[in-house]
């Protein structure tokens, strides 16, 4: 399972690749988790983007991609990957695609969670109150917003037309999110455990849906 997760911030792209990742035993790859933690262990690295990240600008792509690459080169033994905040930028999309590619670990789909963006200024400052992020101040978070209307959501077209891009609705509880994403993989083929020499008939997916917040068949 090789997943990209492309979403507005607050939509729920930390808490939906989370799941994935448990369930397809994949790592959660998440840029801006690596990039906190840089700046929480006072690395030079983090001393260079602290100020991106409270300002919530995009830090440059060259420090992202070779995040990006060390994260991928680490997956490239296990399942896959679920890459939680890039690309942001079009010159990212290109740059992930090529590296990926090169390592034989390209994306097979790209996923977006879709949500009025009225909704996501709440949902970041009620998750400010029991995680401090120094990017979740309201004025911060709405400039996060901004970036990724300008910047990032163009990068959607881009993976439409290459038929990659799968746009679930990210305004319903978590369950039902998960839910769908897990349909929109099955649909696509994507959510079959990986053991070929298995007969189909002998798979059990009621305990997948399960995981993923579906009610248990009755
Ligand atoms: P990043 O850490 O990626 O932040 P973000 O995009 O602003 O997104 P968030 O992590 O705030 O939200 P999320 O979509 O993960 O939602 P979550 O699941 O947490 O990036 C931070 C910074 O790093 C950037 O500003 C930039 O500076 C830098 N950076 C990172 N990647 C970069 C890149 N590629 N290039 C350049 N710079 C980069 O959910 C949010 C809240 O809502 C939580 O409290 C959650 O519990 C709740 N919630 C989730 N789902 C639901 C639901 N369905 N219903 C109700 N509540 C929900
Ligand atoms: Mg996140």
């Amino acid at each position: 399972m090789r997943v990209l997760m492309i979403a507005a911030p607050g939509a729920g792209k930390g808490t939906q690749a989370e799941r994935i990742a448990e369930h397809f035993h994949v790592p959660h790859l998440a840029t801006g988790d690596m990039l906190r933690e840089h700046v929480a262990r006072g690395t030079e690295l983090g001393r260079e983007v602290k100020g991106h990240l409270d300002r919530g600008e995009l830090v440059p792509d060259e420090v992202v991609l070779a995040m990006v690459r060390q994260a991928l080169v680490s997956a490239r033994s296990g399942n896959g990957y679920v890459l939680d905040g890039v690309p942001r930028t079009m010159p990212q999309a290109r740059a992930c695609y090529q590296m990926a590619a090169e390592l034989g670990m390209a994306a097979e789909i790209v996923l977006h969670l879709r949500i009025e963006e009225a909704l996501l200024v709440g949902r970041l400052l009620a998750r400010a109150a029991d995680q401090g992020r120094s990017d979740d101040t309201e004025e911060v978070i709405r400039h996060r917003i901004e970036v990724y209307d300008e910047v990032t959501r163009p990068i959607l077209a881009w993976y439409r037309e290459r038929n990659i891009l799968v746009s679930v609705d990210g305004d319903q509880p978590v369950s039902d999110v998960a839910r769908d994403i897990l349909a929109a993989l099955t649909a696509l083929g994507l959510a079959e455990l990986p053991a070929p020499h298995r007969p189909r008939a002998a798979l059990d997916l009621t305990g997948l849906a399960t995981a993923f917040g579906a009610a248990p068949h009755p």
